[in-house]
């Protein structure tokens, strides 16, 4: 079943919560929290998305997906740990190839109880990541470059996703598949032909004028 995750980078502030109530009654499963540190990414969002993770946790009770664009992953990971997140996702291209690294912070995440995402950037190859499948919850292929919305989106990244699915199939693992960028009524069909089950997406949920209408049209 296809499940979508609300990403919030596109909110104004002076809309947030009324956003944030029709996005729920709108039947999304996530609020999809964009944490940039202006390292990883150029954009610092740490302050408006940690706001945006407390308003949302304190006025739904809808799981939060936190997406981490950062270098100091386990700094973020502290932080969030309080608001319980359902998921959270951090950037194989943030942990230099440590292998020790990776399996600790997979631990510290899995320990705090949320589910375990490892993302991956349009030109990162999915070797990178395929000998930590097993032991996380959901491989996120960014399909757009990772550091801002309402960006289109990078077809090839769908044969990534494909190729991701026909993986796990053949090996067993059981693993979400997020597809995250350029994600609306065009394109959501063809993610979830590909293999994805979970669909994040901002600019086109947050600009539409009937957000439960948007989000039906996103599942179809
Ligand atoms: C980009 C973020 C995405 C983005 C999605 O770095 O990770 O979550 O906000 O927004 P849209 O759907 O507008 O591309
Ligand atoms: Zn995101």
């Amino acid at each position: 079943m296809t499940e979508i995750s609300a990403s919030l980078l596109t909110l104004d502030k002076e809309n947030a919560i009324k956003t944030m109530y029709n996005l729920e009654a709108g039947k999304i499963n996530y609020f999809h929290i964009d944490v940039m540190d202006g390292k990883f990414v150029e954009k610092n969002t740490t302050e408006i998305m940690k706001d945006y993770a407390l308003t949302a946790s304190h006025i739904s009770n809808l799981g939060l997906d936190v997406h981490l664009m950062v270098e100091n992953v386990e700094e973020f990971v502290d932080e969030y740990s309080m608001l319980e997140p359902k998921i959270i996702t951090f950037h194989i291209e943030a942990m230099n190839n440590n292998e020790e690294r990776i399996k600790n912070v997979i631990y510290e995440i899995k320990n705090i109880g949320s589910r375990v995402g490892i993302a991956i950037n349009p030109d990162t190859d999915i070797e990178k990541v395929k000998k930590y499948l097993p032991y996380i919850h959901m491989i996120l292929i960014m399909t757009v470059v990772p550091g801002k919305g309402g960006q289109t989106l990078i077809a090839e990244t769908l044969e990534k996703v494909k190729k991701v699915k026909e993986y796990i199939d053949e090996n067993n693992i059981d693993i979400d598949i997020e597809v995250d960028g350029g994600i609306n009524d065009e394109t959501s069909n063809k993610a979830i032909e590909c293999g994805a089950n979970i669909l994040v997406s901002g600019k086109y949920l947050i600009s539409s004028e009937n957000i439960g209408e948007a989000v039906r049209k996103l599942k179809e």
